[in-house]
């Protein structure tokens, strides 16, 4: 093996005056979730490289959705790859990251200043194995123009959804003009779809390790999404529709009400957008006489276990946790930030006015089963909502295949 003594070593160069950051040619690759605005971390990468001599960050960008990215990260961190130095892991898969062994712990990192969730869904067996990149929550986007022609509140039901949806779609007369736009595709984002109106009946999936069906309340979740299909709520097809084509059609001007994440945002009031100015954002309704809940995303950033530049990359890692790159993902990319007091900065709600009241939204959002099986877990829930929503399965089989297979993933 050659040495290459200074590979990885920080120097401290004094360059006109001012001390930098030097490390000799490294290159640290980094894994960025292709949705979430690469362009704009790219922008990030060129401060932390700029700043940090000998430093040169390439950005490795996954497939479109959550499930398909951490099937290639499954691939790569299996064989043990050292190509990738920073991995950027949906919130749903630390726990299964440091089990597998694939993350490198950041032992001895105050985690006291992130939101909460966070760092309790980054540390593992009392060990930091990653740390935030961005907060995120579901919300329910709306069109503030028409329900404003249309005299109506945003609805905080379902059933005040449905009868808002029909008020505008009648009047507006138009075809092509969608009342809700969700993801029923068999994608990460659908196990999501599921557990809202599930949570909203105040019922719990797992806790402490334990199945906690109930069989009812899942038929209620599959039976209100299926009812939205077959009373032309939603598209007949909404078992192909994935996250960014409900942001996409959105965007274009073709639906009314879609639920989605932080990031689409920023899209919305961008120069292809059909609909700046004519968006606003809500909580997401409840089924009547539930409960408001939303599903807890987020992305995290830890260092793949195999790097060869362990210390580069946790320096990396530092820079990008920051609270002055939160700032600036939120203004700019539309991601929520993972430190409290940014959610008041007055940047942050120039950009994204509605920042101001996401806080709580994210604070009482609900968090997916952590488990290291959590990928059997996704593929149960998000194949069988799919198959309903696609008139193969039933809401009844669909929560029966559901607990079945839970049970036997989970016992
Ligand atoms: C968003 C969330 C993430 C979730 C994914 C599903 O990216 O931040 O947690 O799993 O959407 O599509």
């Amino acid at each position: 093996m050659i040495s290459r003594p200074l590979m990885g070593l920080a120097l401290c160069a004094s360059i006109l005056g001012s001390t930098v950051e030097a490390y000799a040619d490294t290159e640290l690759k980094i894994f960025v979730s292709s949705q979430h605005h690469p362009d704009v971390w790219r922008k990030v990468f060129d401060q932390y490289e700029s700043r940090t001599a000998g430093v040169k960050v390439t950005i490795e960008a996954g497939g479109n959705t959550s499930e398909a990215q951490a099937q290639y990260l499954n691939t790569v961190m299996s064989a043990k790859d050292t190509n990738l130095d920073v991995l950027m892991l949906d919130v749903i898969r630390p726990a299964q990251y440091a089990a597998a062994g694939w993350t490198s712990d950041f032992s001895g990192k105050d985690m006291s200043k992130f939101l909460p969730t966070y760092s309790e869904a980054n540390t593992v067996g009392g060990k930091v194995v990653a740390i935030p990149a961005f907060a995120d929550a579901m919300f329910l986007y709306y069109r503030k123009d028409l329900l404003d022609k249309y005299g109506i509140q945003p609805p905080k039901t379902w059933e005040e959804l449905t009868a808002a949806d029909k008020k505008i779609t009648q009047g507006e007369g138009r075809p092509d003009l969608q009342g809700l736009s969700f993801q029923g595709k068999a994608i990460e984002g659908a196990v999501c779809t599921f557990l809202l109106p599930y949570w909203s009946q105040g019922k719990t999936l797992v806790e402490n390790g334990k199945l906690t069906f109930d069989h009812d309340a899942a038929v209620k979740s599959l039976t209100l999404w299926k009812s939205f299909v077959d009373d032309g709520v939603a598209k007949k097809n909404i078992s192909e529709v994935a996250t960014d084509d409900t942001r996409k059609e959105f965007q274009a001007g073709n639906v009314v009400f879609a639920i989605n994440w932080s990031y689409g945002w920023s899209s919305f009031q961008g120069k292809d957008s059909a609909v700046v100015g004519k968006v606003d954002v809500a909580r997401l309704p409840s089924v009547t006489g539930g409960e408001q809940a939303s599903c807890l995303g987020g992305w995290e950033f830890g260092v793949s276990a195999y790097s060869t530049h362990q210390d580069e990359a946790k320096k990396l890692v530092e820079f990008l946790s920051s609270p002055e790159v939160s700032k600036f993902m939120a203004v700019n990319g539309a991601l929520l930030p993972t430190y409290a007091d940014l959610y008041k900065d007055a940047d942050v709600t120039k950009a994204a006015p509605w920042f101001a009241n996401a806080l709580p939204v994210v604070e009482t959002a609900k968090a997916r089963p952590v488990t290291p099986r959590y990928n059997e877990v996704s593929e149960t829930i998000r194949t069988t909502i799919n198959a309903v929503l696609a008139g193969v399965s039933t809401p009844e089989d669909g929560a029966s295949q559901i607990e079945a297979r839970l049970k036997r993933i989970l016992r």
